[in-house]
Parts: C-alpha cells; sequence; structure tokens
C-alpha cells in the first residue's frame, strides 16, 4: 500500500457506509468490540475478520485500548487479546497498551508505561513463541512527558514490533492542543526506527494531515468521518463546519455538488449522515493524495504552513516545529523539484534556510565582504554597477582588494548569498513576496550583523541601507571602484566547497580546466581537467553530478567515512558493475547524507567501488533492511584477476 495512509474505522455491528467505494487500502476495527459480541465472535473466529467487515485488502485490527481509555475497565487479557487478533486471522494486531491521558501526573504517567512496556513485550514473545504471521502494533505512551515519550519509543524499538502507533493524542487534538501534539509526537518519532511505519492513533482531521506527515507520521485513523457525520458535521482542511450553518456545500467532491445544504436538512437523519461520512471520506482522501504529491514535489513544508494559518491553536504547533528544525533537517533532501516559497515568519525556520545560514558561517572567507542589493535572477547575471550606489564601511577602512573579496546579495529568506552559488539551489530557485515582513527583517539583521564580525572591512550598497539598521558608517573611499567580476573557475570551485565541504573545489579542479557551456543557455554544462571530464552541472539546480575522474579526486580528498557508504563483500561486485546498493548490503555511512546526495560507494578498506545518488539519509540507509540506498551512477569495474 502507499503511505501516508487513511484507515477508515469498520465498526464490526453499526457500519453503513461503504469504505470500498473511496481510496481505501487498508481499514482498522476493533477485535475487542468483536470479542464482547458473541454473535460477533463465533463469525469472526469461524470465517475470518476479513468476511465479517466484507473487506479483502488489510485489515488491522485495536486492542480494546480505547475502551479501557474510555471506561477504565476492559475484560480481556493481553495475551487473551493478542490470541484472538490472531485465531481471526487480522493482518495487524494490538497488544493492551495503556492510553495514559494527556496532563497526567508524572508518577501516574510511569506506573501506566510500565505496564505498557511489559504488555508489549509480551506481546511479541507470544507472537514469536507461537510463530504467528500477524504484524503487531506496539503503541507508544508516557502523555505529555516528551522524555517519557522518548523512552517508551526507545524501549519499543528494542522490540522489532512491526508499526509503532502513537497512542493517547485523541485527547489533545479534541482539545485544539496541537502544540502540545508536536511534542508529543516529535519526542516519539524521533526515537523510533525509520524503517518501520508510525500511526498516529484516532487522527482523522484532514487539515492536520500535512503536518502530521511532516512530523513522520504514515499512517492515520479515522472515526472522524462517520462521528462528526453524526453530528451533521462537516471535515475540511479548512476546519469543520456545521450543517445548520451551512448555505453553501463545502467543498466540490461528488456530495457537495449533487446536493445543496437544504437539501441535507430536509432528509432522514440515516440519510443525510451517510452522505455528509460520504463527503468527510472525500475531503480526507483528497487530502492524502495532495500531501503525497506534495512529498514528490518537494513542497510539504509550505503545504504545512499553509492548512496550519486555519487555526490559530494550528499555527502555534507549526511555531512549535522550530524547536525541531534539526531533526526535521535530516531528512530534507538538499535538492527539490519545486521552488522554495516563502508563506511567512514560519518559512524562516525551514531546513533550507538553517543550512544556508550554516553553510555560510563556515565557509572559507576572503579578508572583506561586499553585500549588494537584489537585481533580476540570476543575481550574477543581472547585477548591475548602477544599482549599488556608494558604499558605507563597517569594520576597519583598508584599501578595497577585489581579489580578496567576497560578494554576496542581500535576500529575504536566505540573508545573504554569494554571487559564485547564487544558482544553486534554493538560492535561485525560491520565491519571497517584495513587501517584507517584519520578523524577516529582524531575521535577517541578526544574522548580517553577527556574520560581517568574520570579515575585516565590509561594504554594504547605500541602497540597502536602510534595511540593515547596523551601526554607524563611512562612506567607503573607493566606493566608486566596487566591482563584481565574473569568473567561472572560482565559481565551479565555490560551488564544490558548497556542496562537498571547503577545499573540494581547489582540489577537484585542479590542473589545466576547460569549462564548457551549453549553447542555448549559457549555462555551464560540462568540467574538464587536463582534457578529462571532472562532473556535469545539472541545469535545474545547478549542483554537480560527478564523473568518474571527480569520484576519484573526491575520495582522494575527503578522509573516511565522509561522503561514503561502506559496502559489504557480497555486493562489492555488483556496486563495481554499476548496480545499485539495496539498504541491507550497506556497513556504515556518513551521517552527514541527505537523500539525494552524491555519494561514494566504498567497500571497508576504503577502496572506491562507485558512486552515485543516495536514495535516503544515513539514518534511513542503515535502519532498512529493504529497498535501494543509493541509485549508482558509475561503478569502476571488477578486477580481473
Ligand atoms: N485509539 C486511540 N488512541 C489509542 C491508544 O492510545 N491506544 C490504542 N490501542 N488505541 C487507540
Ligand atoms: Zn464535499
Amino acid at each position: 500500500m502507499k503511505t501516508p495512509a487513511l484507515m477508515p474505522v469498520i465498526h464490526p455491528k453499526k457500519q453503513k457506509i461503504d469504505v470500498k467505494k473511496f481510496d481505501t487500502e487498508i481499514v482498522i476495527t476493533n477485535a475487542y468490540l468483536v470479542y464482547k459480541d458473541e454473535e460477533l465472535k463465533e463469525k469472526a473466529l469461524s470465517e475470518g475478520i476479513h468476511k465479517l467487515i466484507n473487506f479483502d485488502g488489510p485489515v488491522m485490527t485495536d486492542s480494546g485500548s480505547f475502551q479501557l481509555s474510555v471506561y477504565g475497565d476492559v475484560d480481556i487479557s493481553n495475551k487473551e487479546v493478542i490470541e484472538f487478533q490472531e485465531a481471526i486471522k487480522t493482518d495487524i494486531g494490538t497488544s493492551l497498551d495503556i492510553p495514559t491521558a494527556p496532563y497526567e501526573t508524572i508518577e501516574k504517567t510511569k506506573e501506566d508505561l510500565k505496564i505498557t512496556l511489559e504488555r508489549a513485550k509480551e506481546a511479541v514473545e507470544y507472537k514469536e513463541a507461537k510463530n504467528m504471521e500477524m504484524l503487531l502494533n506496539s503503541v507508544v505512551q508516557g502523555s505529555t512527558y516528551p522524555e517519557l515519550r522518548s523512552y517508551c519509543a526507545d524501549e519499543l524499538s528494542k522490540l522489532n514490533a512491526d508499526l509503532y502507533p502513537i497512542g493517547a493524542v485523541v485527547p489533545l487534538m479534541e482539545n485544539y492542543k496541537y502544540r502540545d501534539l508536536v511534542d508529543v509526537v516529535m519526542s516519539s518519532v524521533s526515537h523510533l526506527p525509520d524503517s518501520t511505519p508510525r500511526h498516529l492513533m484516532g487522527a482523522g482531521h484532514p487539515m492536520l494531515f500535512a503536518l502530521a506527515v511532516a512530523m513522520g507520521c504514515d499512517l492515520f485513523d479515522s472515526a472522524a468521518y462517520i462521528l462528526y457525520a453524526e453530528d451533521d458535521r462537516f471535515l475540511t482542511t479548512r476546519g469543520t463546519y456545521k450543517l445548520e450553518n451551512l448555505q453553501e456545500m463545502p467543498c466540490s467532491c461528488k456530495i457537495c455538488n449533487n446536493y445543496t445544504p437544504d437539501d441535507l436538512r430536509a432528509m432522514e437523519k440515516d440519510e443525510r449522515t451517510k452522505l455528509i461520512a460520504e463527503h468527510n471520506l472525500n475531503v480526507s482522501f483528497a487530502e492524502l493524495r495532495v500531501v503525497r504529491q506534495a512529498i514528490i514535489d518537494g513542497d510539504l513544508m509550505e503545504l504545512v504552513e499553509e492548512r496550519c494559518r486555519v487555526h490559530p491553536m494550528l499555527l502555534d504547533a507549526c511555531r512549535q516545529l522550530d524547536k525541531y528544525t534539526d531533526d526535521l533537517e535530516l531528512y530534507d533532501p538538499r535538492i527539490k523539484k519545486s521552488a522554495f516559497f516563502y508563506t511567512g515568519p514560519e518559512s524562516l525556520r525551514r531546513p533550507e534556510v538553517t543550512r544556508h545560514l550554516n553553510k555560510l558561517k563556515n565557509m572559507d572567507k576572503k579578508r572583506d565582504l561586499v553585500i549588494l542589493p537584489k537585481s533580476r535572477k540570476p543575481y550574477s547575471k543581472y547585477i548591475n554597477k548602477s544599482d549599488f550606489g556608494d558604499f558605507y564601511t563597517y569594520g576597519s577602512e583598508t584599501d578595497l582588494d577585489l581579489d580578496n573579496t567576497d560578494f554576496m546579495v542581500l535576500d529575504v529568506p536566505f540573508c545573504l548569498i554569494p554571487l559564485d552559488i547564487d544558482e544553486v539551489y534554493p538560492l535561485s530557485q525560491n520565491e519571497s513576496p517584495k513587501i517584507n515582513d517584519i520578523d524577516s527583517i529582524e531575521f535577517i539583521e541578526n544574522f548580517i550583523s553577527e556574520f560581517i564580525e568574520y570579515y575585516d572591512q565590509t561594504l554594504i550598497s547605500s541602497k540597502i541601507i536602510d534595511l540593515l539598521g547596523i551601526g554607524l558608517y563611512n562612506i567607503h573611499p573607493d566606493s566608486d571602484n566596487v566591482k563584481f567580476i565574473k569568473d567561472d573557475e572560482r565559481k565551479v570551485k565555490a560551488i564544490a566547497d558548497y556542496q562537498f565541504g571547503n577545499g573540494v573545489g581547489e582540489f577537484i579542479f585542479e590542473g589545466n580546466l576547460k569549462i564548457e557551456k551549453s549553447k542555448n543557455t549559457g549555462k555551464i554544462r560540462h568540467i574538464y581537467s587536463d582534457g578529462t571530464l571532472i562532473a556535469n552541472m545539472r541545469a535545474s539546480d545547478s549542483f554537480f553530478v560527478l564523473a568518474k575522474e571527480g569520484a576519484k579526486r573526491l575520495h582522494r580528498f575527503k578522509a573516511f567515512p565522509e561522503n561514503r557508504v561502506v559496502v559489504n563483500k557480497d555486493s562489492e561486485p555488483f556496486a563495481r558493475e554499476g548496480k545499485s546498493v539495496f539498504s541491507k548490503f550497506v556497513l556504515d555511512c556518513d551521517t552527514n547524507i541527505r537523500s539525494k546526495d552524491e555519494v561514494l560507494i566504498v567497500n571497508e578498506d576504503d577502496e572506491l567501488l562507485a558512486f552515485g545518488k543516495a536514495l535516503l539519509n544515513h539514518n534511513e540507509i542503515m535502519d532498512f533492511n529493504t529497498g535501494q540506498a543509493i541509485k549508482t551512477r558509475k561503478g569502476f569495474g571488477n578486477i580481473v584477476s
């Protein structure tokens, strides 16, 4: 099945909606309700759960824990419920975890957690002892204590469960405590294995899907579609509408096109409920399609920022993600298909921005810095002396030395964009409003006022001085002579440094360079050193794709295990032949690797076997036991003995 996915909740007795009409690939139902009803129980035991609920795809069952949290008690033991789920041929069963309510005392939370962990362990051991085929959920609990959530996730990770749901979040969602939901989910998922799906239990409101997926959730289940419908409420990505207030139908689904609010109000309750439930499912599945497309396009965070604007408490949740920028950065590819869109101050904390600012801080710097105003993109092409005005000086004023100067353009939200790398993603592939908000002005001011301390002197164009209220300045006596001189060699070296690390450009592009450009676009395409191809520049994002010699040089320059993926002996001949690398053959890899990075493939002796493009980040490559990790570009061939 495709993830992220929504599992409609099927009531084993009262179900009226046929969920097969929608994109449903998997459903969830409640094994405890089946167990408690003699008739259902008998049928489930003799014919199986799939027959009982009339669904032949994968079926997940819950264990009665939710009933436990609502009624305080259930009359089934952990072992019994596992055995029962296996007996009715559930595909994914759940142990009897204890959903500790949000804001419970820490003592009670710890007590509950102890039992939840014991039961999860008992379930996994029981499953293994009985050789059960059923997959197992181990639910993360720990109330609203992030450290207990993380502890629980760590302990459950040791069990090798098949899925990790995050439990007891329904009350948070019902009470709009989305900010606390972010802490609960992030403290859980950051301690769960990457290869195992995470299920946000009871999350069924489509306005939450984008946020939850951005945090790393793969599965949702929803009774919301029917519960809201029974209460005459419509789910939408903008929130919930009550039928009594509707003059217009809220979306463009089949139901909303075929009926008016008055039609629905005039109907019998049962018929109306069914139609609203169908609308609710239509909206929910449509939103998941939007989310999955956003993942493919690389603009999920834009979607999150958009969705979170529908309710102030959701905006708080989005802002709370700031706390987890480093976690999110790990899973954020450095290269994306879609441009970076600035949607508001929340965009300032996105991984793309943080990552660029860290690169700036760590790059090799010249003596002086010149800060120029924006022009048309690409800046390095359209930058024009007549737009500069005079230059004010910050720092100890000395003579201008153009060869010992970094040239950067002032930008929102990337603060400063070095002209040599201005075409690299996302420094050129981004859009922000021309009318700046106060947050972003303060943000760039703060960064730049710190950043210019790295330089002996900084020359700031008078055209942007108003934006950058930094100290008092003299006009630099060489103002008229400030000039950016384009230099392709310097440019390709700067891009290599930005992509692979400081010093790489000088090393891989040493020798007599020939830089070939596209006849149509004038963009750099191929770089040769002493007649040998070193690297190709990708037109869409201006990053390098190495050629064989480039990979060899990068390997020589960088110390093990930087930029490397280490494969085992079995996989070595395949890598050498240029075949893609599967995760299960990877022994080690650089923690700095993100999905879509160019990487070197080596053996345990650090012999270069091949090079290619990572399809996953470090954590994922190390954790996955199935699937491809690296799409190999070229292998260095097998040694003929
Ligand atoms: N459904 C909603 N929340 C929970 C939970 O915390 N545990 C289980 N087992 N099911 C749930
Ligand atoms: Zn609709």
